[in-house]
């Protein structure tokens, strides 16, 4: 078979080659930081998926060195793929990130915001995009979808009010178990994840529907409600396992484990999927052979407290003003855009604690 030509893209300035055929949203995470469009439905390791939740929107404004007309619309970004001479905008497109906004205000019209009592926050990509790109209130006036809660089986809960309908349990059911036993029954408003008369999802690998869900709709039963993920510390180990890899991720609090999932990369994705027996059974830390701290990226809320390295001695390189040419405002100093913190008032100078009087001069 001929090689496949190199051809190049251009995705927020940053000019990349990638095998022709590699989808904008690919090529986008092999330049990587903030130029990656965030993804709630594709998954590299499912066949198939992608093209559901229309959170990877991006703006083409030059289609290709043939044709460089722009795409008259934002277009999903895990489903077109690169042209050569292809021009796209992510964070550099006010389009984009206005049609951000309003994706993220379309998947919060049902799904409820239960963050503070919901196990996967911490670690939900709607949690993450919400506040990247979402809005304060709701032009929603109509109530939200409910369900009754569904076991699926003994050890996953399916929550199905948080459901997004991204489709990734499904594939994961269908593409890596044996019996397909649960799907999407009905459709639009009246669309969710069910299984055929309760049927219990009861495969030696159905758990790892658990680890592809980007929100809180699937949980593990076994960990459900017992502690938050920022206050657990995720430790990379493995164990002889006859079933899967025995690769795994184990939630610790000292000597006990909370809870065991499989290990994700920078995208949030499973590296290896791992068994019901590693997952729901193997919660002693005797069980495992520990490898050492998981590797958390730092902007997660998991990562806080649990330093690797040389702390404070190297600083990663922020993409962001490089690409917008400017600091991004989150990282604004206070005391540079208000009025009302005053950088030369000496706290421990003050009797007592500090009111707004002691600012007004
Ligand atoms: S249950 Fe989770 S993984 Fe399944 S479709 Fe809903 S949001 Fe996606
Ligand atoms: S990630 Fe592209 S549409 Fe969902």
């Amino acid at each position: 078979m001929a090689d496949i030509p190199n051809i190049k893209v251009t995705i927020d300035n940053i000019t990349i080659e990638v095998p022709a055929g590699t989808t904008i949203l690919e090529a986008a995470r092999k330049i990587g930081g903030d130029v990656t469009p965030p993804a709630m439905c594709y998954y590299s390791k499912l066949k198939g998926s992608g093209g559901k939740c229309r959170t990877c929107l991006v703006e083409v404004s030059k289609g290709s060195e043939k044709d460089p007309r722009p795409m008259p619309k934002l277009v999903a970004s895990c489903r077109t793929g690169v042209m050569d001479g292809m021009e796209v905008k992510n964070i550099t497109s006010d389009k984009v990130k206005d049609g951000r906004a309003g994706v993220v205000e379309f998947l919060l019209l049902n799904h409820p915001l239960d963050c503070p009592v919901c196990d996967q926050a911490g670690e939900c990509h709607l949690q993450d995009l919400g506040y990247e790109h979402g809005k304060e209130g709701t032009r929603n006036d109509f109530p939200r979808r409910t369900f009754e809660k569904h076991d699926l089986g003994p050890n996953i809960q399916l929550h199905m009010n948080r459901c997004i309908l991204c489709y990734r349990c499904v594939f994961t059911a269908d593409q890596l178990t044996e019996k397909r036993c649960h799907g999407v029954l009905d459709r639009g408003e009246h669309a969710e994840i069910a299984t055929f008369i309760e049927k219990n999802l009861d495969n030696e690998f159905i758990g790892n529907v658990i680890d592809v869900c980007p929100v809180g709709a699937l949980t593990d039963k076994t960990f459900r409600f017992k502690n938050r993920v920022w206050f657990l510390k995720p430790m990379d180990a493995h164990r002889d396992c006859p079933t899967c890899s025995g690769k795994a991720r184990v939630w610790t609090r000292g000597n006990e484990v909370f809870r065991v999932t499989a290990r994700k990369d920078q995208w949030g994705e499973v590296e290896d999927w791992i068994c019901n027996e590693c997952r729901f059974e193997k919660k002693d830390i005797n069980d495992w052979v520990i490898e050492g701290p998981s590797d958390i990226d730092r902007h997660s809320v998991i990562s806080q407290g649990h330093y690797q390295g040389d702390v404070g001695t190297v600083k990663p390189q922020e993409t962001l003003p490089e690409v917008m040419g400017r600091d991004p405002k989150l990282l604004m100093n206070i005391h540079d855009v208000s009025e009302v913190n005053k950088p030369n008032r000496d706290l421990s100078l003050i009797d007592g604690p500090a009111h707004s009087t002691n600012f007004q001069d």
